[in-house]
């Protein structure tokens, strides 16, 4: 069915069966308990988004894939701060998976996602279906050229263009004027910026600082797959970060010796594997060989089989 949506207006609490009846009417809008609405459908957003802003509403959107952890939910805290309407988008993209990646067993709670969005003040969520965002025929995709070549770009050919063509779809049925990202995902944000900038989106980016966890592993939905040893070795990523910055602070400048000490410890921690460890410039991710002015430290590692990645900005 498509238009003339049914708008229920139920109790909080309820949302998985929601969603089951939603899906099976293929309806737009729920009202959830009075204060946060969930919405599956692409027509239904847009049409929600048009009413906002035609009373004047600044939409703030916050894109995620669900699962939420700490880090989604500073990027939130900060969303509530810069608009009238705070809407974030649970969507696990399939086009930013590559065949033998984790698409299928990615983890997914709805209702849980729900009960943690309505704790800081999202007003709507926005869950669409797979097969509704890329219908049969779908063939347009964004791709940029040269930013998506380096770092996790090289390991997971097509990610960034799954990643461009999403969140270029949810900014044009959201409608947000202002978009949070988190710098966990560095390359992410230099690419979404430098795509805003290029398609002349009239959208601000905000990049909100990673999230750790008491003992510094950076808060990811993947951590879930780790086992208690993987979870501990897992605290290699975050251990090079620290070990780079010591040293800079102690007056190393060369980036293959930084890369050879971090790659060390990588490996003194059971189970890993380094995909990479880089030091970069932080807007053109170009190779930086010798840190004398900020640079980014990124680094993307195996952890049995889960693949972790960090970063920081570290200064000379
Ligand atoms: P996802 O991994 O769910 O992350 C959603 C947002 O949360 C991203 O902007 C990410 O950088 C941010 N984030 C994740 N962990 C964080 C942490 N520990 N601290 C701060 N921010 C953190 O990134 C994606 O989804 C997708 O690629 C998406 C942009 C939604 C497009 O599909």
């Amino acid at each position: 069915m498509r238009g003339g949506f049914p708008i229920d207006i139920c109790q909080p609490g309820h949302y998985k069966t929601l969603l089951t009846i939603e899906r099976e009417s293929s309806s737009g809008s729920f009202a959830v308990g009075g204060t946060i609405k969930l919405i599956t459908n692409i027509e239904s957003m847009q049409e929600e988004a048009n009413r906002l802003l035609e009373a004047g509403k600044t939409i703030v959107l916050v894109p995620t894939m669900g699962f939420l952890h700490e880090g989604h939910l500073a990027l939130m805290r900060e969303g509530r701060k810069h608009g009238d309407v705070l809407t974030i988008s649970i969507f696990v993209n399939p086009t930013q998976f590559g065949q033998n990646e984790d698409f299928n067993t990615y983890p997914r709670d709805l209702k849980r996602d729900m009960n943690l969005a309505e704790s800081v003040g999202v007003d709507i969520v926005f869950a669409p279906t797979a097969e509704a965002m890329y219908e049969k025929g779908y063939q347009t995709y964004v791709n940029l050229e040269v930013l998506p070549r380096y770092l996790c770009g090289i390991s997971r050919p097509g990610h960034f263009r799954g990643v461009a063509t999403v969140v270029t779809k949810l900014f044009n049925i959201v409608k947000p004027r202002v978009a949070i990202f988190g710098e966990k995902d560095y390359q992410q944000l230099v690419i979404i910026r430098r795509m805003v900038k290029d398609l002349n989106f009239d959208i601000r980016i905000i990049g909100v600082p990673t999230v750790r966890e008491a003992d510094g592993l950076a808060t990811s939905s993947r951590n879930t797959y780790l086992s208690q040893e993987e979870r501990d070795s897992a605290l290699c990523l975050y251990q090079s970060l620290q070990l780079a910055a010591e040293k800079i602070a102690r007056g190393t400048r060369n980036a293959d010796e930084l890369i050879d000490a971090a790659s060390r410890l990588i490996r003194s921690h059971p189970d890993t594997r380094i995909d990479y460890v880089a030091f970069c410039d932080p807007e053109t991710l170009e190779n930086v060989e010798r840190i004398d002015r900020p640079t980014l430290m990124a680094l993307a590692v195996w952890v049995g089989k889960t693949r972790l990645i960090d970063n920081a900005v570290l200064k000379p």
